[in-house]
């Protein structure tokens, strides 16, 4: 039977050029670590157990805290989801209020759901494009409007925001740390995407370094580590360490992957001895690359904090998605109504550019041509959901699958979001509105992933309570 491995040898012995996590980028001349089945093991003696780490585990993870400039680190072989949820539980009790940026990742309001907390919400502004129009891109989390919702919500215990976003929107950390530590909560950051932070100046200062107290990075996604794994940085007296390693322990597996932590560790080798060298090679090809992009007429690249991430800008992301896979074999990290993500990362070839920017050239070309007319423009768009009722109220109520198009209304029972970047657009007990049915309409019909729609020839349906 033609099983997952054979694709995965197949697909990786063609051309495709990995423009997508993980930031290894399938680069085995720069990076290996022996066949996985010659050092896959358990628990054993002399190796530690990542749940009560007192030997070459912990030692690791001083290592780690070293290198990323915190006070203490934990591994994470779960993703930065379970560092999330692993810091909002730990940080808060029960039924506590949360002040949350509202384009936040689902594993944040799984962590709602599961310590039954109460959320306030910051909305962050949207970026538009250059003539003004939508682009559906959160911009940066201001720091006025954490000051004037926690001077107002006296209860707020914990302050979760993202930075930098999936689109590489990086917000004024150090005074949200300031404001938040004023008014005595605590701030959880999570970096997912910037885990290449501390390696080169040409990026923005980490979260770890400006007063965050927990820092959550995903080191599988930007730097040379594998899927699945990454950090939890801990930093300062204001978080209760004890509890947060207390989720940590729950929500990882017993089993942790001696693979995936000797990745971790082989990572911390890769940028201790070269790291230097590596970044200012990978940083040089970037800018190059970023000022080629910029010189196109009909493609228009997005000015972030974050230059590793290329957003481009088009008039349908995921028509300019599809012909990059399927003429120039481009493999891209995303695509969204009016944007796609390529990723970059210490792993790229040279070649991998080289290959991007000529294809990028002749799609400005003849997209120029096609699509001259304003009309083309896909619709894209923050629609801002109205909580009615709390998520973990909303998830023990019965629900029934409505069609979306009379859904309008209605309250949601489960959570609706496109994948990536698995920003809600609806989370339990948040009413459906018209706009929220046409941005799912519209991406639907763009063929976006989408979670929390179900689809079947009579049409498409989400749960709404009954
Ligand atoms: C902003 C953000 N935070 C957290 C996560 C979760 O990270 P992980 O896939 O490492 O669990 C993602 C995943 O894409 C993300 O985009």
């Amino acid at each position: 039977m033609y099983d997952l491995l054979m694709q995965l040898k197949d697909y990786t012995s063609d051309d495709y050029v990995p423009l997508h996590m993980p930031g290894s980028k399938r680069n085995t001349e720069l990076f290996s670590m022996g066949n996985p089945y010659g050092i896959d093991i358990t628990e054993i003696d002399g190796f530690d157990n990542l749940h009560n780490a007192q030997g070459i585990l912990k030692k690791g993870m001083i290592r780690a805290a070293r290198l990323f400039g915190a006070e203490e680190t934990l591994y994470l072989v779960n993703g930065s989801s379970a560092g999330i949820m692993a810091a909002i539980c730990g940080a808060t009790k029960k039924n506590d209020t949360v002040l949350v940026a509202r384009n936040c990742h689902i594993s944040v309001y799984n962590a709602i759901y599961l310590n039954e907390l109460k959320p306030i919400y910051i909305y962050p502004q949207e970026i538009t494009d250059k003539s003004r129009k939508s682009t559906g891109i959160y911009g940066k989390v201001s720091p006025q409007e954490i000051e004037k919702k926690l001077e107002r919500n006296k209860e707020i215990t914990a302050v979760v925001v993202t930075s930098p976003t999936y689109e590489g929107v990086v917000s004024d950390i150090e005074k949200i740390a300031q404001t938040v530590h004023r008014h005595n909560a605590v701030l959880i950051v999570d970096e997912a995407h910037g885990a290449h932070f501390p390696f080169s100046s040409a990026f923005p200062q980490t979260a770890v370094k400006c007063g965050a107290d927990v820092v959550i990075q995903s080191i599988h996604k930007t730097l040379p580590a594998f899927t699945q794994t990454a950090l939890l940085h801990l930093n300062g007296d204001r978080i209760d360490r004890e509890r947060v390693k207390r989720y940590w322990n729950i929500y990882q597996t017993t089993s942790p992957s001696y693979i995936l932590m000797a990745g971790i560790e082989n990572c911390m080798t890769i940028l201790e001895n070269d790291g230097a060298k590596l970044f200012e090679t990978y940083v040089e090809r970037l800018r190059l690359l970023r000022e080629n992009i910029e010189s196109l007429k009909n493609i228009s690249l997005l000015e972030t904090d974050d230059i590793s991430k290329i957003v481009l800008i088009a008039k349908n992301g995921k028509e300019l998605y599809n012909i990059l896979l399927n003429k120039y074999h481009i493999q891209l990290e995303m695509a969204s109504q009016r944007y796609v993500i390529a990723m970059t990362a210490v792993g790229d070839r040279e070649e991998y550019y080289q290959r991007f920017w000529q294809a990028l050239q002749e799609i400005d070309r003849d997209f120029g041509r096609q699509n001259d007319d304003e009309e083309s423009v896909t619709q894209a768009g923050l629609c801002i959901a109205k909580p009615k009722m709390n998520i973990y109220e909303a998830l023990n109520y019965k629900a029934e699958r409505i069609k979306i198009d009379s859904a309008q209304g209605k309250t949601a029972a489960q959570t609706v979001c496109f994948y990536p970047p698995g920003i809600p657009l609806l989370n339990p007990g948040e009413e459906v509105t018209e706009e929220i049915i046409a941005v799912v309409r519209s991406g639907l019909a763009q063929g976006l992933d989408a979670m929390g729609v179900y689809r079947d020839e009579e049409g498409d349906y989400i749960l709404c309570l009954k």
